[in-house]
């Protein structure tokens, strides 16, 4: 029915008209011109129109003003909540809980769509093997399987069971394909990697992403093996709709056709616009340069004709029918207001994914959860205490600032009258370059630091935490330091903290470290001197409640890193699914100045109750290739209190076409036990999960060979056994 609509609408307009559809502008590129081209019909979709009223008067100039009325898509970047703003990605997939991240999703769509939003360009799904890219804060870290099942979670969230459930959004997988490799961590440099790397590594995420629906893909700034990600139409065809079969639409990043030409691809607009069309972009946004304007120019010429052009429209405009667009066009203003409100269903769930998302670090002595009556008086110290931007992350727009609970309220909230929170932040930290989004942040970091000040900010921090019998502190990044346009040359605590820090230890009491940031951070010196570290991320707006209830114990940290930790920068690629080198044994000798082991491993996190996990079985000790195994395992809970473990699997093929890594994630479960309760775990491998694709044959392969399995606790698991695949 859909197919049939489109196509009588298509039939029916003129190429200006469908040529319109391809465009998407920044709302800030508002002028006295845009209402003209809304009533032509030469605009597809705006993104960052946020104003429920605004997005109507320009719906009504398209729906009445135009001759098909055909509704505008109004798009936002609606990347962790939209009016609750959830923890960031990265720490929503150190909760490893895709049902939990599911709910989180669907509660930023419902607000969304509320609001008057069709669209979010998210989920980003790009694999990171480098911290100081900081995109690394807005996917699920550096691998593929984890990052394949929080893709999936986050579209089913977003879109609902199909694309047009009522009162959810169309969700964008990004940055196809590749960005997460850019070279030395710098956003948008080129990305070198090998088809195998591709296939096995970085592309499944996407293939998850497509699998479960997403209706439309963004292509990606940067070269992709040379070739840049929007002009590359062996990704954007031959991979994605011819191998994957995607039927919905190619939305460029920001100005990336345009950008064509900078990238010494195109030789000028026009033929980067014509090729970005000819290698599979659907729609170009743009904030200030509209090369897909010139396309007019280029069917006139003969250089694109008009059923490429109806192929290009044709997935935008049954997208919007999908949508339910032409049906309802309008916002509703009492669902918008009521949408706006911060309701406590809301905010407990945005405290409950802060819970889950935290990552328990060290735990020294079992100072956490801290014991109520033995603290009168808590020192809480560092520029991360009571931020508002920074306890919500990047990526934040429609959200009220008063709402959030940093972690100095939720300390306040939860303590009461009878414990004193003396709060300081003993440091400013901010970036030495200005962040391109700075005009959108509300909380402004001050500009001017004196260093008398400084001084005295700094002796004020050490005299509470001097009479105080309890400090906590709290550092990490400010939320602009990390994002788009926010990699860093090093993973060193910004500013003074690292002094503030090393400082306050010396005083001699008990420390609690809570870390605020999205990339793993330098904290080898924390490690070996501070008692407790509890790893926040950038928690969102119910943040402050969620530490203060796992600091006292009301909720127990169970999230898992979902990156590998490395000790200093110079480590870095350093991740867990690495090739075995001629002398296994030599592995943690890699340097000769320090181990060449991670600070802490993939899939790592403590908890305040202790596990076992044993009886590993398999179903069978030999398969043949396309049949399944499954693998069981039981994991107890041996402490004494209720607390989540992540139980995860790995596997690794012992030799084959090519060689396979040390270890591949392959399955994990969250589960949830009492003490002394103990549960049975399940995993399935199937041919998609003992398949890869090899170098040697250059295609997809289930091969004879001996895996290993584990299943434990995190990627440095020692409960193993094998199986053979015929
Ligand atoms: O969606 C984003 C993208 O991830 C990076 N560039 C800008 C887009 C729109 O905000």
């Amino acid at each position: 029915e859909t197919l049939a609509r489109t196509d009588a609408l298509l039939r029916k307009m003129n190429v200006d008209e469908k040529l319109g559809q391809l465009n998407q502008l920044f709302e800030f590129r508002r002028s006295s011109k845009l209402d003209g081209m809304v009533r032509a019909g030469k605009l597809g979709s705006l993104l960052f129109v946020t104003d429920p009223a605004e997005i109507n008067r320009l719906q009504h100039l398209a729906v009445e003003g135009s001759r098909f009325g055909i509704p505008l898509l109004f798009g936002s970047d609606v990347v962790h909540g939209y009016r609750t703003i959830f923890p960031v990605p990265i720490a929503l997939a150190a909760s490893w809980d895709p049902a939990m991240v599911e709910r989180a999703s669907a509660i930023a769509a419902t607000e969304a769509r509320a609001g008057g939003i069709g669209w979010t360009f998210a989920p980003m799904v790009d694999v990171a093997r480098d911290p100081r890219w900081g995109r690394i804060v807005e996917g699920a870290g550096e691998d593929a399987y984890l990052n394949a099942a929080m893709a999936t979670a986050q579209v089913r969230g977003i879109q609902g069971p199909r694309l047009g459930t009522p009162d959810r959004l169309l969700a964008t997988v990004k940055h196809f394909a590749g960005y997460g490799a850019s070279e030395g961590g710098r956003d948008h440099d080129a990305a070198n990697l090998s088809d195998a790397q591709l296939q096995n590594v970085y592309l499944p995420p996407f293939r998850a992403a497509v699998r479960a629906g997403a209706g439309s893909i963004m292509s990606a700034y940067m070269d992709l093996n040379d070739v840049p990600a929007t002009g590359n139409s062996w990704l954007l065809r031959d991979v994605l709709r011819g191998q994957w079969g995607f039927k919905g639409f190619v939305v460029s990043d920001n100005n990336a056709v345009n950008d064509l030409e900078p990238h010494g691809y195109a030789s000028n607009k026009h033929d980067a616009a014509v090729r970005a069309f000819k290698a599979g972009v659907n729609m170009e946004m743009a904030s200030y340069s509209n090369a897909f304007a010139t396309l007019r120019e280029a069917l006139d010429k003969h250089a694109i004709n008009v059923a490429e052009v109806d192929a290009a429209v044709r997935p935008i405009l049954a997208t919007k029918f999908q949508l339910g667009l032409f049906e309802h066009p309008y916002v509703d203003a009492a669902k918008a207001s009521e949408a706006a409100k911060n309701t406590p269903a809301y905010q407990a769930e945005a405290r409950i994914a802060a819970e889950r998302s935290a990552v328990l670090l060290r735990n020294e002595g079992k100072l956490l959860p801290l014991d109520r009556s033995a603290y009168k008086r808590i020192a809480l110290i560092g520029p991360l205490a009571d931020s508002r931007q920074d306890t919500l992350g990047p990526w934040v727009f429609a959200h009220d600032l008063s709402d959030t609970v940093t972690v100095a309220q939720g300390l306040r909230t939860k303590l009461g009258a009878g414990v004193t929170v003396d709060v300081a932040p003993g440091v400013q930290i901010r970036r030495t370059t200005p962040s391109p989004f700075e005009s959108i942040f509300k909380e402004k970091t001050p500009r001017v630091w004196d260093t008398g000040r400084a001084g005295e900010e700094f002796e004020k921090a050490l005299a509470l935490a001097g009479n105080a019998d309890l400090v906590i502190l709290v550092l990490g990044e400010k939320q602009d330091m990390i994002g788009e346009s926010a990699s860093r040359s090093t993973l060193a605590l910004p500013g003074d903290q690292q002094r503030l820090m090393e400082r306050v230890v010396a005083l001699g009491k008990p420390v609690v470290l809570l870390l605020m940031n999205g990339r793993p951070l330098d904290i080898s010196w924390a490690d070996a001197h501070v008692p407790a570290i509890l790893e926040l991320w950038y928690p969102g707006a119910q943040g402050g409640a969620a530490a203060a209830n796992l600091l006292f114990g009301d909720a127990s940290p169970g999230g898992k890193l979902p990156f590998t930790w490395p000790r200093n920068v110079g480590q870095v690629p350093l991740y867990y699914g690495h090739n075995l080198t001629q002398d296994p044994s030599e592995q943690d000798r890699r340097y000769w100045n320090e181990p060449g082991s991670p600070l802490f491993p993939f899939g790592y996190g403590l908890s305040y109750s202790t596990f076992a996990v044993s009886d590993l079985r398999l179903s069978t000790s030999s398969i043949r290739a396309g049949e399944s195994i499954e693998a069981t395992a039981v994991v107890e809970n041996t402490g004494s209190v209720v607390a989540d473990q992540v139980v995860q699997l790995y596997i690794h093929q012992r030799y084959g076409s090519a060689s396979r890594p040390v270890r591949e994630l392959k399955g994990f479960e969250r589960v949830s036990l009492r003490p002394a309760e103990k549960k049975t775990v399940h995993f399935t491998l199937g041919p998609e999960e003992l398949q890869y694709w090899s170098a040697a044959t250059r295609g997809w392969v289930n091969e004879a060979s001996t895996f290993d399995v584990w299943i434990g606790t995190d990627s440095k698991a020692t409960l193993t056994t094998t199986f053979t695949q015929q």
